[in-house]
């Protein structure tokens, strides 16, 4: 039997619809929730990534503009932006688009954003308050991912999730959030990684498979058991020559081959994408809530 589609276009339309009610009742207590997103260079995945964060925030109310650098601005110039919207009190959350230009470390640029207002969850302070189970806000993907399972009737609780990929964007907040002795977490989690030996023998013992290594079709069909309940993080584009853009986007697994092998699985694009940007939207009218005082419930 062909695998259940998780899709997150159609999970992330019921949270936005969720968000928009939320940002309607900050609306009514007189806070308009605002994003400021700040983009640097015109690399084309940025300029679309940030292109459909603009459009989701419009759809649930969410006010958003985009400051954009020239590709050669700066480190400094990028640090006094941000430390002018730490400052400015109608902007609730603050988003540097990533990756940013080599001659700019990204660190610094983290560090430098309110943590009030860290929308993206990658400020140290709020890696560690995720880390030690007493969340401010979630990291956008990692959340989205367990928003996915949960809510598409996979629930971790109890399972045994192998995330492969260690990165500070996916692999290491996901296993922050899925660790904790909560509702929608407390499984045991593997974490997967370049330096891991036997990779299949540890994949096959999944119940829910993460592939968030950023390598096209990277888990193949014969690496994932017959129950896994598989979500694919990645967002590769790969030259089509068939596509008006000349590329097209394919995932970390190989997903014709494994939707007719699992029990369900997330598709790219229509997966974890949407539910990124409706994360994000969450994080904004949280971070609005926190800094107006005012309940959104
Ligand atoms: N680049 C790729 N993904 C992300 C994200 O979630 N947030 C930011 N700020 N940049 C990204």
């Amino acid at each position: 039997m062909p695998a259940k589609i998780l899709s997150g276009k159609e999970i992330s339309a019921d949270i936005k619809s969720e968000l928009k009610a939320k940002a309607d009742s900050l609306k009514d207590q007189g806070v308009t929730p605002r994003l400021i997103m700040v983009r640097v260079g015109e690399d084309p995945a940025s300029v679309s990534y940030v292109k459909q964060k603009e459009k989701t925030a419009a759809e649930v109310g969410v006010d958003s503009e985009t400051k954009v650098f020239p590709e050669d601005t700066p480190q400094e110039t990028l640090l006094a932006k941000i430390k002018e919207l730490n400052d400015a009190p109608g902007c609730h959350g603050i988003l540097v688009q990533l990756p940013l230009p080599r001659h700019i470390q990204q660190d610094p640029v983290i560090e430098a954003i309110d943590p009030r207002k860290d929308v993206d969850c990658f400020h140290p302070y709020n890696v560690g308050k995720l880390l030690i189970g007493n969340p401010y806000l979630l990291p956008c993907t990692p959340h989205g991912v367990q928003q996915i399972l949960v809510r598409g009737g996979y629930s971790p609780e109890g399972k045994h999730v192998v995330i492969c990929g260690r990165s500070n964007l996916n692999g290491k907040p996901l296993f922050g959030i899925l660790v904790q002795k909560k509702t929608g977490a407390n499984a045991t989690v593997t974490v997967c990684h370049t330096g891991t030996k036997n990779l299949a023998d540890i994949t096959r013992r999944a119940d829910i498979l993460v592939a968030a290594m950023g390598s096209p079709k990277s888990i193949t069909a014969d690496m994932v058991n017959e129950g896994a309940v598989v979500v694919d993080v990645g967002v590769n584009r790969v030259e089509d020559p068939s596509k008006k853009s000349g590329f097209r986007l394919v995932g970390d697994t190989d997903y014709e081959a494994l939707v007719d092998k699992v029990e369900a699985i997330t598709p790219v694009p229509g997966g974890v994408g949407p539910m990124t940007v409706a994360m994000l939207m969450w994080n904004t009218l949280t971070a609005a809530q926190a800094q107006s005082g005012f309940s959104v419930e």
